[in-house]
């Protein structure tokens, strides 16, 4: 018996510290860096500040900051340390104008803006959610590896897909990945009294990417009703669009590709989730691929071994491929973001096959949001821009691409 009042304080402990942090999670620091320097700047987030500076806006700006290095506020401070992620050498303070402010996009995608609160707030929001993060996960069986955020994110999603006002409402299946007892801080019921923060943020990117794969399978059923459409989610993390997309029939299969540790924790998380959700025991689920995204050569040979049958006699069946990338690319080593675009573009063709890109993630070559230094980086790696919608933060490469024919 004793086991349930130790049980309610621990819980109502977690919702408070939950509740700090994201209440406070929305404040994201900004910093105006020359050259090698940061320098954070505090105060409440303008919008006017936000289109002109190096506003820190997402997981993959912030937190992965500090995921990375998380001992100290001194240290969070600093972006000038080259180890931390690949896109801190982007950050200049005049190549930032051309991002349009968080609450235009979220107006853009209908979506509620994220709310304002101050740098200090950020800070000790995100020390407490990562404090927070072993302990929601403390009895959880299925013991998912923390790997760059993905269980921040995981939670977040599920913030969101609990949300019935929200694009991106998933009736709870983001919801049904997290584990028992805890995720009851997230649900539908106790998910209003969390203002709009980090979640709101990445929210987001799961809403541009939703219509972005939304409508490339429109233009696809036009064109043809028999074309088969497969789903290929580059570092896909804990992410249940895959399922999600299978379960609305707009794709025909899904496959997802991330680190071998989180493809195993990716499996027994599945394996509960269809234990919660008895319908999805009769359905194919997305098929897990272990790659290292570092090691290009691996990449190809498993991006290869997805398609070969395409362009085989045998093959009953036209395919269209769409890979899609989130918040991934800030994660990997210099030169491996754009390799993966050549990658992917180069197997299609190579195949013979059709295809399309959505992103919502940090490329390389391209500071800011210009549309002309996105248009060539796709480009000169395979992939012709159909859409451009850059957003403030790391990840701040929003768009949709179609398979270029022929290179050059
Ligand atoms: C911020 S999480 C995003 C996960 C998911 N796309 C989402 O939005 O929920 C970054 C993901 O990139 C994966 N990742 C990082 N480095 C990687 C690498 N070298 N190869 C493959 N995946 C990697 C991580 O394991 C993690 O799942």
């Amino acid at each position: 018996m004793k086991t349930i009042p130790t049980i309610t304080v621990f819980c109502t402990a977690a919702l408070w510290i939950l509740y700090v942090d994201a209440f406070t999670h929305h404040c994201r620091p900004m910093y105006s860096i020359n050259g090698n320097n940061a320098r954070r700047i505090s105060g409440p987030i303008s919008q006017a500040a936000a289109t002109s500076s190096n506003q820190i806006q997402d997981e993959g700006d912030s937190a992965s900051l500090l995921g990375k290095n998380q001992s100290s506020p001194s240290e969070f401070r600093s972006l000038s340390q080259p180890t931390m992620i690949r896109g801190e050498r982007y950050y200049n303070a005049t190549n930032n104008s051309s991002l349009p402010s968080p609450i235009e996009i979220a107006n853009r995608l209908n979506i509620q803006p994220t709310k304002e609160a101050s740098s200090q707030e950020w800070q000790r929001a995100w020390k407490t959610h990562k404090r927070l993060i072993p302990l929601l996960h403390s009895t959880d069986r299925c013991k998912p590896p923390d790997s760059s955020l993905n269980i921040a994110c995981m939670w977040w999603k599920a913030l969101s897909g609990n949300d019935k006002s929200s694009p991106v409402y998933d009736d709870g299946l983001a919801y049904d990945l997290l584990p028992s007892v805890w995720r009851k801080l997230v649900s539908s019921k106790v998910r209003r009294f969390y203002p709009r923060l980090h979640h709101g943020n990445v929210e987001l990117r799961t809403a541009y990417l939703d219509k972005c794969v939304r409508d490339i399978v429109q233009e696809v059923r036009v064109n043809s009703n028999t074309t088969k459409i497969r789903l290929v989610c580059m570092g896909a993390g804990y992410d249940t669009r895959g399922i999600k997309l299978l379960e609305r029939g707009w794709v025909d299969t899904v496959v997802e590709l991330d680190l071998p540790n989180v493809v195993d924790a990716k499996k027994r998380l599945f394996q509960r989730l269809q234990k919660r959700r008895p319908l999805l025991r009769g359905m194919e689920l997305p098929t897990l691929i272990p790659s290292d995204f570092n090691d290009m050569a691996d990449v190809k040979v498993k991006l290869e071994a997805l398609l070969k049958d395409d362009d085989t006699a045998a093959a009953q069946e036209e395919w269209f491929t769409i890979f899609v990338f989130e918040g991934v690319m800030i994660y990997l080593d210099e030169g491996i973001p754009s390799a993966l675009l050549n990658v992917s573009s180069t197997v299609l063709r190579d195949k013979k096959g059709k295809g399309a890109l959505c992103l919502a993630d940090r490329l390389e070559n391209v500071p800011g949001g210009d549309p002309e230094a996105g248009i060539l980086e796709l480009e000169s790696n395979g992939w012709k821009i159909i859409d451009w919608s850059p957003k403030p933060g790391l990840a701040r490469h929003m768009l949709s691409a179609r398979l270029l024919l022929h290179e050059g």
